[in-house]
C-alpha cells in the first residue's frame, strides 16, 4: 500500500562533534522547524554542554513545537589533532555511540520518520538501514571537497598517490572529474592524502564514512558550484543545495518574523563582543580579520611568523587566537597567547579568543579575511563579499582554498608558506595593491549568494523541494 503524506514528520538530526558541523545542522534544523516538522536534535554530551553554556539555543528553539534536544555519550575526545585524531574519533564513535544511537531511534516516541545524518558519520546511515528508516546525508563541506574525497579511490587506482615529497606538491591530479586542469597534489585533503604509502589508514578515513544514499543535502549554492554538482549528480542524482545556510535562515526569519536583527549564535566558546566596539572605531575596509576556525593548531613559531607579517604590513587586524591552538615543538598545548602579542594589542591590532564571526565579517571596517578555509568561514566570507587570503590547514580546506583562489578568484593563496615576508606581501596585495582584482568578483558572488536564498532563488526553491519531498516521503 502506498504511504500517504505525513503531515508533521519527525526527523532526527545528528551532527558530528565540531563547531562547523553543529553550526550547519542547527541552521538546517531551524529551517525545518519553520516548515512545521518535529525535530529531535542529537548532540554529543560534551558538545551540548558547551553550546548551552555559551548560547541561548535552548530558549530560541523552545518556541518550536515538537523540537527537542537529546544528548548522546561516546565522544570524549576534546583535543583536536588532525588525521590521526579524526580516525580515532570515528572509531570511538562507531564503537561507543552506534549502539546507543540505534536504541534511541528504535525507542523514539513519536516514531522517527527520517534521519538526517552528518555525511562524515557513516554509522548513522548504517543504523538507519538496519532499522529501515530513510535517511538523507547532510554534508557540511563544499561540493568540491566532497567530490575530491569521493574520488580518492580513483586517484589511488590511477597511481597518482602517494605524493612523493615536497617537490611533488605542484603535480596535477587528473582523476577528480571537473578538476583535471587545476587540482594539484597540495590541494588534496590535508593530513589525509599526504601519506607515504597507500596502505596508510588515514588516506581513506573520510572516504570510508561516505555512503550511497537516496539523497544528499549540501551547504552550497548552484551558482557557486554548478559544474562540480553536475559531476556529483552522475553518482547521486538527488542533491539538495540549500546554502549558504546561515544566510538562508536569516532571510527566512526576516520574511516570516519581520525581524531586522537576528542573533543566531551557535558558538561552543564564549564570544568576546568587545571587538565589535573596536571595529566601530576603525575606517571602512581598513581591517584584516584573521581566524583559523575551531580546530586548527599551530606552532609558536608559525604564530610568530603571522604576528610579524601582520605587524610589518602596517594594516590593522582583528585576530582570533584560541589559547589551545598554540603548541610547542613537542606538540603540547601552550594554553596561552604569547605575551608579546598581548602587549601589541589595540595599537596594531586587536586579539580575542573567540569572535562573533558572522557579525565581524559583515562589519564595514573589515576589508579582508586571512582564513584556514573551513567551509563555514569560506561561505560566511563569500556572503559578506570579503576577499580572502588562504592558509588551509587540513581536510577539506585545501580544496576550498584552491577553488577560492583559482576558480572563483576571490582571494590569494599562501601556498602553505608560513613566513613573515609572505604574510606581509599577501596582506598588502589583498588590502591595497591588488584590491581592484577582487572587488568585482567578491561583490558579484555575494549578490549571487543573496539571490540564491531569496524567494525564487536556486537554494530557496531547493529547500521548498526538500520540504515537499520529506512530507511526501518521496526520496
Ligand atoms: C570544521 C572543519 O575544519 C572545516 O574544514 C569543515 O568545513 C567544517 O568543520 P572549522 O575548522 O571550525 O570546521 O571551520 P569552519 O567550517 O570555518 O567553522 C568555524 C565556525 O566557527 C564558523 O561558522 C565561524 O563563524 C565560527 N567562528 C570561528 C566564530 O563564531 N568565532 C570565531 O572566533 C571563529
Amino acid at each position: 500500500m502506498e504511504q500517504g503524506p505525513i503531515l508533521s514528520p519527525h526527523i532526527l538530526i545528528f551532527p558530528a562533534p565540531g563547531q562547523g558541523h553543529v553550526n550547519s545542522l542547527l541552521k538546517l534544523a531551524e529551517l525545518l522547524c519553520l516548515a512545521g516538522f518535529k525535530i529531535t536534535f542529537i548532540n554529543f554530551q560534551n558538545i551540548h554542554e558547551r553550546l548551552v553554556r555559551h548560547t541561548d539555543v535552548e530558549a530560541r528553539f523552545s518556541k518550536y513545537y515538537g523540537f527537542q534536544f537529546k544528548t548522546i555519550q561516546g565522544c570524549e575526545a576534546e583535543d583536536p589533532r588532525p588525521a590521526d585524531w579524526v580516525r580515532k574519533l570515528f572509531q570511538e564513535m562507531e564503537v561507543k555511540s552506534k549502539p546507543i544511537f540505534k536504541k534511541m531511534v528504535i525507542e523514539s516516541n513519536p516514531a522517527v520518520n527520517y534521519i538526517i545524518g552528518d555525511g562524515v558519520m557513516g554509522f548513522v546511515y548504517d543504523v538507519a538501514v538496519e532499522v529501515g528508516i530513510p535517511t538523507i546525508q547532510m554534508h557540511c563541506i563544499s561540493a568540491c571537497s566532497f567530490w575530491t574525497f569521493f574520488s580518492i579511490p580513483d586517484v589511488v587506482a590511477a597511481h597518482q598517490l602517494p605524493i612523493k615529497g615536497k617537490e611533488d606538491m605542484d603535480r596535477l591530479i587528473t582523476k577528480v572529474p571537473g578538476m583535471e586542469t587545476f587540482l594539484r597534489c597540495r590541494d588534496l585533503p590535508g593530513g589525509f592524502c599526504q601519506v607515504s604509502h597507500i596502505s596508510d589508514p588515514n588516506l581513506f578515513v573520510i572516504t570510508k564514512e561516505i555512503r550511497q544514499s537516496q539523497a544528499l543535502i549540501i551547504n552550497t549554492f548552484e551558482e557557486l558550484e554548478g559544474p562540480i554538482l553536475s559531476q556529483i549528480r552522475i553518482r547521486y542524482p538527488k542533491i539538495y543545495t540549500i546554502g549558504p545556510l546561515h544566510k538562508h535562515l536569516k532571510t527566512k526569519l526576516r520574511s516570516i518574523e519581520k525581524q531586522e536583527s537576528y542573533s543566531s549564535s551557535t558558538s561552543l566558546w564564549e564570544v568576546d563582543r568587545t571587538c565589535i566596539t573596536w571595529l566601530d572605531n576603525q575606517p571602512s575596509q581598513s581591517v584584516l580579520y584573521v581566524s583559523f576556525g575551531s580546530i586548527t593548531i599551530m606552532t609558536r613559531q608559525q604564530l610568530m611568523e603571522f604576528w610579524h607579517g601582520l605587524v610589518n604590513s602596517k594594516k590593522k587586524f582583528l585576530w582570533v587566537i584560541r589559547p589551545e591552538c598554540v603548541i610547542n615543538q613537542d606538540g603540547d598545548n601552550l594554553g596561552e597567547i604569547p605575551e608579546q602579542l598581548q602587549e601589541g594589542e589595540k595599537e596594531k591590532g586587536y586579539i580575542v579568543k573567540w569572535a562573533p564571526q558572522e557579525e565581524v565579517l559583515a562589519h564595514k571596517a573589515i576589508g579582508g579575511f586571512l582564513t584556514h578555509c573551513g567551509w563555514n568561514s569560506t561561505l560566511e566570507s563569500i556572503v559578506a563579499g570579503v576577499p580572502m587570503i588562504c592558509w588551509p590547514y587540513f581536510a577539506d580546506q585545501q580544496v576550498n582554498g584552491r577553488f577560492v583562489t583559482e576558480v572563483w578568484k576571490l582571494g590569494l593563496d599562501m601556498n602553505d608558506v608560513c613566513d613573515r615576508g609572505v604574510v606581509e606581501k599577501m596582506v598588502n596585495d589583498l588590502m591595497v595593491d591588488k584590491r581592484e582584482e577582487f572587488v568585482k568578483s567578491t561583490a558579484r558572488m555575494a549578490e549571487l549568494a543573496r539571490k540564491s536564498v531569496s524567494e525564487g532563488g536556486s537554494s530557496s526553491s531547493c529547500l521548498n523541494r526538500l520540504i515537499e519531498d520529506i512530507r511526501l516521503m518521496n526520496m
